[in-house]
């Protein structure tokens, strides 16, 4: 039994964890925060030791990364990072067996994420880390990575020889790129400011853009994308576009996982 603990919209991360625990046989409860005696103010603990009881691991979808590692602290079931404001690492095993599908060597491949310092460019960069990939992470000076996530990137670097850089200039990291990645450039929860806009403005990846950048190289988006922000319409539906593969791959990547905690969670 999975429990599905969500307190912000999710699409991807919703189905693909329900239709992939009932490939695996299991079944899945959908636990809107707000329908929760959580809601109500039931606190976090005791939450997680109640539903430790009932269901076999959960996934929640939140804003505090700390609400989330104070409910994984309590609970004695498997806890998934289903997306917080800071890190969203399922999406981040889909992306690296997404860039394995297309390239054979992860230890040569130069992943560039363009855009928004957000959640899903901290956990790519920490996945590219793990794997000892190249991953240059190029946002406006502003709105760039905050340090915990550089710092614990370069830690995990410093055992599989990972690089990973910042940058601020859009042509010079796209020039380089096997895979050009981006993100909105408003999450969930953040307010639209035409400020943020206008400074991302270079960073959208359009036809232009994209002409800078080697003939093989690849386009991915976590999605939802919003076409004509961050990403061309076009180039997201044209030929170097790769993000309904990696969308797809959601489902199995988090299959395994799933496989993975459970059979661990047996022994
Ligand atoms: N990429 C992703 O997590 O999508 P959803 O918000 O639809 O789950
Ligand atoms: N950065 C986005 C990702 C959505 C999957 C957000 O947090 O809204």
């Amino acid at each position: 039994n999975l429990g599905l603990i969500f307190s912000k919209p999710s699409t991807r991360t919703r189905v693909s964890f329900t239709a992939g625990m009932y490939h695996l046989g299991g079944h899945v409860m959908f636990l809107s925060e707000k329908e929760l005696q959580l809601g109500r103010g039931e606190t976090i603990g005791d939450t997680a030791r109640i539903l430790s009881g009932y269901l076999d691991a959960v996934v929640i979808r939140t804003y505090s990364q700390e609400d989330l590692e104070d409910y994984a602290a309590v609970s004695e079931i498997p806890v998934i990072n289903g997306l917080t404001d800071e890190r969203h690492p399922c999406q981040a095993l889909s992306d690296i067996m997404t860039i394995s599908e297309f390239h054979d060597d992860l230890r040569r491949v130069k992943v560039v994420y363009l855009g928004d310092g957000n959640n899903v460019a901290t956990s790519l960069m920490h996945v590219c880390a793990l794997v000892g990939a190249e991953v240059v992470i190029c946002s406006p000076e502003e709105l760039s990575l905050p340090g915990w996530a550089i710092v614990e990137a370069k830690e995990i670097s410093a055992s599989t020889g990972a690089r990973v850089a910042n940058m601020t200039d859009p042509a010079e990291a796209v020039a380089v790129a096997d895979f050009l990645y981006t993100d909105v450039w408003f999450s969930m929860g953040q307010q639209r400011s035409p400020d943020k806009r206008e400074l991302l403005e270079p960073y959208r990846i359009d036809t232009e853009l994209l002409s800078l950048a080697k003939d093989s190289c690849r386009v991915m988006h976590c999605l939802p994308a919003h076409r004509g922000e961050e990403i061309e319409a076009g180039v997201m539906d044209g030929p170097r576009s790769i993000v309904f593969r990696q969308a797809e791959n959601r489902l199995h990547a988090q299959k395994e996982l799933l496989k993975l905690l459970l059979e661990n969670a047996e022994e």
